[in-house]
């Protein structure tokens, strides 16, 4: 959420900050702005409401600026309308200094109350704009920047991740961060500072993850970074393992689409790493056998679609484990007084590792004593940080807004994990153990059957992207991946969609269903298959439209009843969803791209939420 990048070195930075902005527009994109400082112009600032695009073409691709120091911003608008004024960077009122921000600021209003006192004027609405003027009030008494930003961070309260330009300090960038990422990368004779590595992975893929609290000092030949003591820190260096055109559409038409073809590959690099002699393997995880064996109950917390994988994974790890298993959206669990100890495992789902609210549930479930695995894709991120375990999801950058390969991988680990606990606490037979395991090499391969159709679903969705309402329907695991294929319809369509438990709709939402509402009728999982067939003939005598999905081996039976139907390969159960959600992914693609949706980046949303 808002985007932060900052570069000094020996290049022109304007054509860099526009790229890396570019590279991280996901993360919100109603504005953008950026400031770049040179000997001769001294500060210069260009800023404006709309995409990334709008600002390169105001400033000719960069060419309008002179420096080769520089700060830039992508912006999701939290205080204050997304506009030319509101957006970043803010600037001090003596024009000296220029700030970056991304978090929310709690204590703005008390504050800015405060500077208005002593007679500051402002310009925009925002809380960031606040931070710049108390930068410059704490400067102008000090005349040490490092003493101001560290006066700054402490009387403030709240989530940052900031970058400041003084023109004071020629050819320094400084940096601060707490609770919103910041990294900073190494380079020879020039250095960044992003808050997402593909803003500079171009570039540099030496980086280090600056922690809260901190405060960095960025010259073209050096980084010293400091606590929030001011006392100097020594920054331990990663190495990203991917390159730059893993954050490429690489010749696909959508980020959407080129992810959801990256799964099969995906899947592979998940699990079958992590899968040796027939054994379920999970090194990564410091959790003893005895530790295990004490936990009486297991809570999930996440948002999303990570929350939604958190539903699949009750259902597979009730089954296998025999332990109650609970799952909380991040932002409810915070404040519903949970019923956490010692005996209790959280397990904590979140592609970026850096959402607020998951992060903030994670840490009030260690305060009560709870003990934290992590499952994250972004390597280093503060979730990975912060739990006592991480399983990483390893599915590489994520882009588009709505996720895919991340869900997918998120979910064939939570049950490769459930498979490891089972086995550890003898609650699943050995002959159904080594047929989970047989079975997980398979799935790649069927998930490349499905996507080797996309042309019947791209039919299907020119069938019905027209309607304006629809409803997902399925029982137990079907309801839970229900839950997916509708948000993701509704994310990138704008199509008014629910998903309900099969067996609920009769109890109220059966109401809103007339004729020609469309149906997506879920009927993978076999057990309950001929009730989910009830369901649809109720729905159709209603006069719904059904488009069903159920496994190739029920195909048959649903044409019978329903008036379109996808199948996907049988597989065991517990890995259906992992197939059953790829057609589901594909119909919201496609309806989306035929409604003429900007795909990868809807409106309203940001890939990584960080702000509560
Ligand atoms: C945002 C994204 C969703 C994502 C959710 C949780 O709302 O738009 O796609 O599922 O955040 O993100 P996380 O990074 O914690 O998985």
């Amino acid at each position: 959420m808002c985007g932060i990048i900052g570069y000094v070195g020996q290049e022109q930075a304007a054509p860099i900050l526009l790229q890396g902005l570019f590279r991280m527009e996901y993360r919100g994109y109603d504005s953008a702005g950026v400031a770049v400082w040179s000997q001769e112009k001294g500060l210069q600032v260009e800023k404006t409401k709309g995409r990334i695009q709008v600002l390169s073409d105001l400033l000719h691709g960069g060419d309008d600026m002179e420096g080769t120091m520089g700060i830039g911003h992508t912006r999701w608008a939290t205080h204050g309308e997304p506009s030319d004024i509101n957006a970043h960077p803010h600037v001090s009122e003596s024009g000296n200094i220029a700030l970056v921000h991304n978090g929310i600021i709690e204590n703005y209003m008390e504050i800015k109350e405060f500077l208005l006192h002593q007679g500051i004027h402002f310009s925009s609405d925002t809380d960031s704009e606040v931070v710049a003027q108390l930068l410059e009030y704490y400067y102008d008494k000090s005349h040490d920047m490092l003493d101001a930003v560290s006066r700054v961070i402490h009387r403030i309260q709240g989530s940052y991740g900031f970058g400041i330009i003084c023109s004071d300090y020629p050819g320094s960038l400084i940096a601060a961060r707490k609770d919103s990422p910041l990294i900073l990368g190494y380079g020879d004779g020039f250095h960044f500072l992003a808050s997402d590595v593909t803003a500079m992975i171009q570039y540099t893929r030496d980086i280090a993850y600056m922690d809260d609290g901190e405060i960095a000092v960025i010259t073209a030949n050096s980084i010293q970074v400091y606590n929030n003591m001011l006392e100097p820190v020594k920054k331990e260096h990663q190495h990203v393992v991917w390159d730059v055109s893993a954050a490429e559409k690489g010749g696909y038409p959508h980020f959407m689409f080129k992810e959801i073809m990256e799964q099969p590959e995906a899947f592979r690099k998940a699990v079958f790493p992590r899968i040796r002699d027939g054994r379920v393997m999970l090194e990564d995880l410091k959790l003893t056998t005895w530790q295990i064996r004490d936990f009486n109950k297991i809570d999930i917390i996440a948002c999303g679609s990570s929350y939604h994988v958190g539903m699949v994974g009750k259902y597979n790890l009730e089954r296998l484990l025999r332990r109650p298993v609970e799952v909380f959206l991040a932002s409810e669990f915070r404040y519903c007084d949970p019923l956490v100890d010692k005996k209790t495992l959280v397990i904590v789902i979140s592609q970026s590792g850096e959402t607020l609210d998951t992060m903030a549930a994670m840490r009030e479930a260690k305060r009560l004593g709870g003990r934290t695995l992590a499952i994250v894709n972004v390597m280093g991120s503060s979730i990975a940080r912060e739990a006592d375990d991480v399983l990483y999801t390893w599915a590489g950058p994520e882009i588009a807004v709505a996720t895919t390969k991340a869900y997918s991988t998120q979910l064939a680990v939570l049950d490769l994990l459930g498979l490891y606990l089972a086995d550890v606490l003898g609650t699943v037979e050995p002959e159904e153990y080594d047929a989970i395991v047989k079975e997980a090499h398979t799935i790649p391969e069927k998930m490349e059957a499905i996507l080797a159709k996309t042309a019947d679903i791209q039919y299907f969705a020119s069938q019905y992207f027209n309607h304006d309402s629809v409803f997902f329907i399925g029982r137990n695991l079907d309801y839970a991946m229900g839950l997916e294929g509708s948000l993701k319809l509704k994310e990138i369509s704008y199509i008014h969609s629910e998903a309900y438990a099969s067996g609920e709709l009769k109890h109220g939402t059966i109401s809103l269903i007339e004729k020609g509402t469309l149906v997506v009728a879920l009927g993978t999982y076999e057990p309950l298959f001929d009730k989910a067939m009830s369901n649809v003939v109720e729905v159709k005598a209603r006069g719904a439209e059904v488009l069903a999905l159920t496994t190739d081996n029920f195909r048959e039976k649903m044409e019978k009843i329903a008036d379109s139907v996808i199948s996907v390969p049988c597989t065991h159960q517990i890995f259906q969803p992992s197939l059953g959600v790829v057609p589901l992914q594909l119909f919201a693609y496609y309806v989306a791209l035929h409604r003429g949706c900007d795909i990868d980046k809807p409106r309203n949303l940001a890939k990584s939420v960080t702000v509560e």
